[in-house]
């Protein structure tokens, strides 16, 4: 059995495509854990609806030792994703769990990532670029927003009439058909 903690702060509609990809297709893979930082975050009631434990966490609790602790020694989290998380993860944290945290961009990274660049931020600077097309990034992740290796990107190409909003759709179904796919290659 293969345990996955996603960290997820906004809608999680990603959580809810794990979650869903896993039940069907591979039980011995569960979504154990939803860290979240948002009281409101439709997130929480993803994690509800599937009976999956939740921490709501504070910015200080999730500097502490204990968070690091409680995840090192209780929840054995063999993978910890990110979807909508858009928190820093403190270095130590990242040390200690090398390798075993990956994130999810809405952009080609290098392009469009960084502090601030999320949601539809990314799109809006995506279209105002005029590139012809765009896609999604799934990668470890370092002490540095957006920058650890990558380990997957797909493309998909933006037409001239194409708004931040038809983008933010395109991007979001391929969010949906690889990141639970790619996850599953990595535990
Ligand atoms: C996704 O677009 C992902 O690329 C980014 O945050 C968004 C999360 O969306 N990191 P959702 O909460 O899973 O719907």
């Amino acid at each position: 059995m293969m345990r996955i903690g996603i960290f997820a702060s906004g809608t999680g509609s990603n959580a809810q495509k794990i979650i869903d990809y896993f039940k069907n297709k591979n039980p011995d893979i569960i979504v154990s854990l939803i860290v979240c930082n948002n009281p409101n975050a439709k997130v929480l009631e993803v994690a509800k609806k599937h009976g999956i434990k939740s921490l709501l966490i504070t910015k200080v609790e999730f500097n502490s030792q204990e968070f690091l602790h409680t995840l090192e020694n209780h929840a054995k989290l063999d993978l910890i994703v990110l979807a909508g998380f858009l928190w820093l993860i403190p270095k130590e944290f990242i040390r200690k769990f090398k390798g075993k945290i990956i994130n999810i961009h809405p952009a080609l990274l290098p392009g469009f990532g960084g502090k601030g660049m999320y949601g539809m931020a990314v799109h809006k600077a995506v279209k105002e670029s005029g590139n012809k097309e765009t896609g999604i990034t799934i990668h470890y992740v370092n002490e540095n927003f957006d920058e650890g290796e990558i380990i997957f990107q797909a493309k998909c190409s933006i037409k001239e009439k194409d708004t931040p909003e038809s983008i933010a759709l395109k991007i979001q179904k391929m969010e949906h058909k690889h990141y639970p796919r790619i996850i599953e290659s990595l535990v």
